[in-house]
């Protein structure tokens, strides 16, 4: 399996600290944010990593982050992204990347507690279809949220004014590599952009899409209040290694 990192976008909820640098190297207590996706790629023995990104700050990734040497490894990928075309518009640019691999997909502001391991290793098992992960949340209508009947989800809605269930999609998917045929049958939505959740949708018609409930902590960073919260469970999670060392 390989991973994808995406790390491209706007910014524009975090507004002006996104003026002059990419949302994904602001600081999130004591490293940049891009540094904990990638590392739970890397915990989850995934070593052939693709960075997406796009904008001003591209070059900017590659001076961060080099070979990945912070990482352990040895090589780093990277794929630009001209324009902003969405999450699964810039997960296209993977094509080449994957030949034909499984993937697991980290979207950049997402940062977790826990390990994604034993998720990958059972899609890697799987071989096929999708998998998404949930966590329960207090702001649901925030994310893509999943709609179940019957203990099985049926739909998954993006960012629903009147969210169907407690839970948020995160960011963290792994797809089989039918997924560059479906993103490009997707068609943009309303806000202009391919959306991850259509992608997920297009598994789940097809019942290809299973899913598992995140134990630990996960947050996006990508508002002022939820990269506050990142920076503070991080710390916290900092400090209690350091305790029980
Ligand atoms: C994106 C996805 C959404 C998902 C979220 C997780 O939202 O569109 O389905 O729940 O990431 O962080 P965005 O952060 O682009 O608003």
């Amino acid at each position: 399996m390989k991973g994808v990192v995406l790390a491209g976008g706007l910014g524009s909820r975090l507004f002006p600290l996104t003026k002059i640098t990419n949302k994904h190297l602001l600081p999130v207590y004591n490293e940049p944010m891009v540094y904990y996706p990638i590392r739970k790629l890397v915990e989850a023995g995934i070593k052939d990593i693709l960075l997406v990104t796009g904008g001003q700050n591209a070059g900017d990734f590659l001076r961060l982050l080099g070979n990945g040497e912070a990482f352990g490894l040895r090589q780093f990928n990277y794929a630009y992204q001209v324009g902003e075309g969405g999450i699964a518009d810039a997960l296209r640019l993977a094509e080449p990347f994957a030949d034909g691999s499984p993937l697991c997909v980290i979207l950049g502001d997402n940062i977790i507690e826990g390990s994604i391991a034993h998720i990958a290793e059972e899609f890697r098992q799987r071989g096929r279809g999708a998998h998404i992960v949930l966590k329960e949340v207090a702001d649901p209508q925030r994310f893509g949220v999943p709609v179940f009947a019957n203990g099985r989800i049926v739909r998954v809605e993006e960012k629903p004014k009147i969210p169907a269930s407690k839970y948020a999609v995160i960011g963290i998917y792994f797809y089989d590599n039918t997924v560059f045929d479906r993103i490009t049958r997707l068609v943009p939505s309303g806000r202009g952009e391919l959306e991850i959740t259509d992608l997920n949708n297009s598994y789940l018609e097809e019942g290809q899409l299973t899913h598992s409930i995140l134990d630990g902590w996960w947050t996006d960073a990508g508002t002022f209040e939820s990269l506050r919260l990142a920076s503070n469970l991080v710390a916290e999670s900092v400090e209690k290694r350091e305790e029980d060392e």
